[in-house]
C-alpha cells in the first residue's frame, strides 16, 4: 500500500506533487503517476514503471501546467507493475482521473456489472473499477462527483485511500479513506495538500486533518474542508498541529523502521488475510490453490527452498503441512539445494519463499527445480519481483514494503500464508475434520489481536535489554513449532547487535551446547503451554543447575515458570501451530532493544543487504 499526494491552490502543482512522491519513496513502490488539470481544462495523466525519477524523465517536455493535481506511487497488488496498470486511471469518458492505495475485495463482481453495461477497462487493476463505477453513477443518476463517490463507496468492500479529479470542476479534489491512511493539509490561502502521511505536507503547513475510516472529503479551492461519512452525514473535521520532524514522520514516529515494522505486524497480517478469509472467519480462499488445485492436492512431496529468515518460515511450514495435510516436506537452504543434484520428481511441489523475490540463491533453486520438471509455487512480498515471475503460481504475503534489513513483518506474513496454505490443502485433501478446520481458521483471524497483546511487553523488554548488552554469546531454545522461532530469534540478535547467538532444539542442548552454559550465558527459552511444556521445564532446570540465566516466554497465567526463570515474558494463549506468530514478537523486540542499547544502526546492520542478489 503505497503513496498518495495531492495539491490544489495557486501554485504550480507538478513540482509539489513530485517532491511529495519523493518524500513517500521510503515506502517502496514499483511505478508512479500524476494527473493534472491545466489552464485549458485538459486532464493530463502521465505514468511510468519504475522510480519517481523515471516518471519525471517521462514528463519532460510534456504539458505539466496547472495548479491542481494528484500523484501516486503504486505497490501492485492486482496486475503486474507496468505503465498501463500504474495510477492515475481515467474514467471511460476521460473526464475523471483516480488514484487508489489499498485493495478492492469485491472488484471482480463490480467489474462484471460495469463490463455488462458496456464499459471498457484499460488496466487489470482492482482500482480502475472505482473510477468507472463513480463515472457510471454520475452519468446514470445525474450526480456531481462528491455525491457520486458517496453512492459508489457504499457498494465497495475493501481497503482504500482514494483521490479523484474532475476536469469539469478543476477547482476541487474529492478523496476518501477506509483502512488506508490519508491526511489533508490546510494551507493559509484556501489551498489544500493531500497525502498518505504528513511527510509531503509538513514543509507547507502544520495544520492537518487525519481522515477517519469512512470519511469522504471535498477539497474546494478557497472553501473550508467538507467531510461526510458513507451515509452522507456531515462530519466535523478535527484540525491537528503537526509537531514531529520529517524524518520521524517517514518512520511513523518510530526511531527506526524495524520498530515500526514490528508494531505494524497486526495490521499487516490483517492485510495478508483480507480477501482470503471470509467475513464469517470460517473459510480460506487462495486463488493459486483454486487455479492449480489438482497439482497441489496430488503432491507426493513438498520441498521448501529459501534463505535466512524465509528458511525459518519454511521450517514452520514443514510442520504445518506435514501435520495438517499429511504430505512429507523437506526444507532446504536454496544455496545448498542448487548445487546438490537433488532428487526431484515431477509430482513434487517446490515452494520458494522470499521477502524480496530477488534472492539469487532462491532464484537458482527455482530454476533447478523447474528444469527437473517440478511444479514451483512462490511465497513472496515484493510484487512483480523475479521470483513471482519465475514460479508457476503463488501467494503474495501483502505486508507492504519492509525497509529494515532485519526481517520482521515479512516473517510473520510468510508464516501466515503458510498457515492459510496448509489449512486450504488439508481441507481439499480431507485430512482435516470440517469443524477443526473452521476452529483453526477462526483462531488464525484472532492472531492480529493477540499480537497486539504481545506487543504490550515492549516496555518490559526495553527495561530488560540493558542487562544483556555485556553478553558475547546467547542461546535460544524452543521445541516443536517453537524451534524455528528460537532460530529466528537468534538470527535477529546476531544481525543487529553483533552478539553471537545460537538457536537450538531445547532437548538437543544436552548433546553439546550445555558445555557453554555458565552465569555469563543468557538463555532465552520459548516455554509456552503446549504438549512439550513439561519437557521444556526439564530443559530449563538443566540450564539453572549450571548457573545459566533464563528468560522464559510463557503463556499468560503460568505460575510455575515464574519460580524457575530469572525473567518471564507473558504471551497470550493460542493453538500450538500459530504460536510462532505470537512468540516471535518478544524476540524481535529483545534483539531490537539490545542493539539500540549497544548503539548499533538497527535498520542498516553492517555487512548485510536487504536483498541478496549475489551468490
Ligand atoms: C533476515 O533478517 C535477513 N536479512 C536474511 O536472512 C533474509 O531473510 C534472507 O537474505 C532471505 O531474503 P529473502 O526473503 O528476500 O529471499
Ligand atoms: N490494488 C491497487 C493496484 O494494484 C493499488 C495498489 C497500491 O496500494 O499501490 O493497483
Amino acid at each position: 500500500m503505497c503513496g498518495i499526494v495531492g495539491y490544489i491552490g495557486q501554485r504550480k502543482a507538478y513540482p509539489i506533487l513530485i517532491k511529495g512522491l519523493q518524500r513517500l519513496e521510503y515506502r517502496g513502490y514499483d511505478s508512479a503517476g500524476v494527473a493534472l488539470i491545466d489552464e485549458q481544462q485538459h486532464l493530463n495523466v502521465y505514468k511510468a514503471k519504475g522510480k519517481v525519477a523515471d516518471l519525471e524523465a517521462y514528463c519532460e517536455g510534456k504539458d505539466t501546467g496547472g495548479s491542481v493535481g494528484i500523484a501516486h506511487t503504486r505497490w501492485a497488488t492486482h496486475g503486474e507493475p507496468s505503465s498501463q496498470n500504474a495510477h492515475p486511471h481515467y474514467s471511460a469518458s476521460g473526464r475523471l482521473a483516480l488514484i487508489h492505495n489499498g485493495i478492492i475485495e469485491n472488484y471482480a463482481t463490480l467489474k462484471e456489472n460495469l463490463v455488462a453495461r458496456g464499459i471498457a477497462f484499460r488496466s487489470v487493476t482492482d482500482s480502475e473499477v472505482l473510477v468507472q463505477l463513480v463515472e457510471y453513477i454520475m452519468v446514470s443518476n445525474g450526480l456531481e462527483l462528491y455525491e457520486a463517490v458517496q453512492v459508489a463507496l457504499r457498494q465497495v468492500i475493501g481497503a482504500y485511500a482514494i483521490a479523484i479529479l474532475d476536469r469539469e470542476h478543476p477547482s476541487q479534489i474529492v478523496c476518501a479513506r477506509q483502512s488506508s491512511p490519508l491526511v489533508v493539509g490546510l494551507g493559509a490561502e484556501g489551498d489544500f495538500y493531500l497525502a498518505s502521511d504528513a511527510s509531503p505536507i509538513a514543509e507547507y503547513t502544520d495544520r492537518v486533518v487525519y481522515l477517519n475510516d469512512g470519511d469522504i472529503a471535498l477539497l474546494r479551492l478557497g472553501d473550508e474542508l467538507h467531510v461526510v461519512n458513507l451515509s452522507g452525514e456531515a462530519r466535523h473535521p478535527k484540525v491537528k498541529q503537526i509537531d514531529v520532524t520529517l524524518g520521524q514522520l517517514e518512520k511513523g514516529g518510530y526511531p527506526y523502521f524495524m520498530l515500526k515494522e514490528i508494531f505494524e505486524q497486526p495490521a499487516c497480517l490483517r492485510d495478508c488475510m483480507r480477501g482470503r478469509i471470509n467475513v464469517d472467519a470460517d473459510r480460506i480462499t487462495l486463488s493459486a490453490v483454486i487455479d492449480y488445485r489438482d497439482k497441489l492436492v496430488a503432491a507426493r512431496r513438498v520441498i521448501i527452498v529459501a534463505c535466512g529468515t524465509s528458511w525459518h518460515a519454511g521450517l514452520i511450514g514443514k510442520q504445518l503441512i506435514e501435520s495438517l495435510c499429511r504430505i512429507p516436506v523437506e526444507v532446504e537452504y536454496a544455496s545448498e539445494f542448487r548445487y546438490r543434484d537433488p532428487v526431484i520428481y515431477p509430482d513434487d511441489v517446490v515452494i520458494a519463499i522470499s521477502q524480496s523475490g530477488e534472492t539469487a540463491d532462491t532464484l537458482a533453486a527455482i530454476e533447478q527445480a523447474r528444469s527437473a520438471g517440478a511444479f514451483v509455487f512462490g511465497i513472496c512480498n515484493a510484487i512483480g519481483a523475479s521470483i513471482p515471475r519465475q514460479t508457476q503460481t503463488g501467494v503474495y504475503i501483502h505486508v507492504g514494503p519492509e525497509i529494515g534489513v532485519a526481517s520482521t513483518k515479512a516473517f510473520t506474513g510468510q508464516v501466515t500464508v503458510l498457515c492459510m496454505l496448509a489449512l486450504t490443502l488439508a481441507n481439499e485433501r480431507r485430512t482435516i475434520a470440517g469443524d477443526v478446520y473452521k476452529e483453526m481458521v477462526a483462531e488464525l483471524v484472532r492472531i492480529p489481536e493477540k499480537m497486539e497483546l504481545a506487543l504490550k511487553a515492549n516496555e518490559q523488554i526495553e527495561r530488560l535489554a540493558p542487562i544483556f548488552t555485556y553478553a558475547h554469546n546467547c542461546l535460544y531454545l524452543g521445541r516443536g513449532y517453537n524451534y524455528p522461532v528460537a532460530l529466528e530469534g537468534a538470527l535477529k540478535l546476531k544481525e543487529i547487535s553483533y552478539i553471537h547467538a545460537e538457536g537450538y532444539p531445547a532437548a538437543e542442548m544436552k548433546h553439546g551446547p550445555i558445555a557453554l552454559i555458565d552465569s555469563e550465558m543468557p538463555v532465552f527459552v520459548i516455554a509456552t503451554r503446549d504438549k512439550l511444556y513439561d519437557k521444556v521445564v526439564s530443559n530449563i532446570e538443566e540450564v539453572r543447575a549450571r548457573g545459566g540465566r533464563v528468560v522464559a516466554l510463557v503463556t499468560e497465567g503460568d505460575t510455575q515458570m515464574a519460580k524457575l526463570a530469572d525473567h518471564i515474558i507473558c504471551l497470550p494463549d493460542t493453538m500450538e501451530c500459530f504460536q510462532p506468530l505470537i512468540a516471535s514478537i518478544p524476540l524481535q523486540l529483545l534483539a531490537y532493544h539490545i542493539a539500540v542499547c549497544k548503539g548499533k544502526d538497527v535498520d542498516r546492520p553492517r555487512n548485510l543487504a536487504k536483498s541478496v542478489t549475489v551468490e
